[in-house]
């Protein structure tokens, strides 16, 4: 039965362990998105049909040039996700609020429920986005900025947080991450795996960790569909500031900085010298160059693939 949203629930089954698990261990939580009839089938398909270039990256992941940006021109959502069921590609549609206000709403419903069972929690900068991964789409070893969860809609997989403290992760990546805006290329080790916690989430399962936690996902052999969701919260924001403080000190000025500390006058220097320096020639990110799309899918060829340019 489709839901009406704004008035289901959207969580279910949450507890008064869940609100004090947030953010500080990795969980698993359960909702209905699955079931809501924005994520009806015909609902994706629609959603994907035409979306927004600018607003998404599809990726080819099996080829031997390694990963290759490709496009969706010209195909109906049914193709589309026929082609990436065949494929080894994975399509990621971000800002799904700013292209449809419906999922704008629905964003807000979750976060105004979250803020119902943890009336601390006060967010901003909220975004949403939504993932169709091929069967066997792998997620590298990574780590996230703002504050994460993952929503399964269709398909399953599995999902590997680890701690986040070194050697899995330490400061000093975490500012390279914010400097450089690369999430991926962290120091993996398989032997990582034994501390990691294991989740295999199916339709109906959310996951939610401690902020900057790697993590990596394997899907297993099937379609997947799942929705990611970000936020900020001050206390993330004056942690962020901290981690830019912080890099810029160790990376640019050959110091070690020690402390994390989000109040106090060590703050509020590290507040300053960020935001004086973050936006300079000298600190800012630079920012990568949009990879040329190389294929279109194409759902009647083998892989789902087309070549683009190859005549
Ligand atoms: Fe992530």
């Amino acid at each position: 039965m489709p839901l009406d949203a704004g008035r289901e629930p959207i969580f279910t089954g949450w507890s008064a362990r869940d609100s004090s698990l947030w953010g500080n261990a990795p969980m698993r939580l359960r909702h209905r998105l699955h079931e809501h009839e924005l994520f009806s089938n015909g609902a994706i398909e629609r959603l994907v049909e035409g979306y927004p270039r600018e607003h998404y990256n599809l990726v080819q992941w099996g080829s031997q040039a390694g990963w290759r940006e490709g496009e969706i021109e010209g195909l109906s959502g049914a193709d589309v996700i026929r082609a990436i069921s065949v494929g080894r590609v994975w399509i990621n549609m971000r800002n799904l609020p700013l292209v449809d206000s419906r999922y704008g709403d629905l964003m807000n419903q979750i976060f105004e429920e979250l803020e119902g069972h943890m009336p601390e929690f006060r967010t901003f900068t909220r975004k949403l986005g939504l993932l169709i991964s091929s069967p066997l789409s792998r997620t590298h070893y990574h780590a996230d900025l703002p504050g994460q969860s993952l929503w399964q809609i269709r398909g399953a997989k599995r999902v590997y947080v680890y701690p986040r403290m070194a050697p899995f992760i330490d400061d000093a990546t975490i500012e390279k991450i914010a400097l450089s805006g690369v999430e991926v290329d962290i120091p993996y080790d398989p032997s990582f795996d034994q501390k990691a916690e294991v989740f295999d989430i199916e339709p109906g399962d959310m996951l939610h960790w401690q902020l900057n936690a790697p993590h990596r996902v394997d899907n297993h052999d099937c379609l997947n569909v799942s929705m990611t969701m970000e936020y900020f919260t001050e206390d993330i924001r004056r942690a962020h500031m901290v981690t830019v403080a912080n890099g810029i000190l160790r990376s640019k000025l050959g110091l070690a900085p020690k402390g994390r500390a989000t109040t106090g006058a060590a703050f509020w220097s590290k507040a300053l010298l960020q935001r004086a320096l973050r936006d300079t020639p000298w600190v800012r990110r630079e920012s990568r160059p949009r990879r040329k799309p190389e294929f279109r899918l194409d759902p009647s060829r083998p892989g789902g693939i087309a070549e683009l340019g190859a005549g």
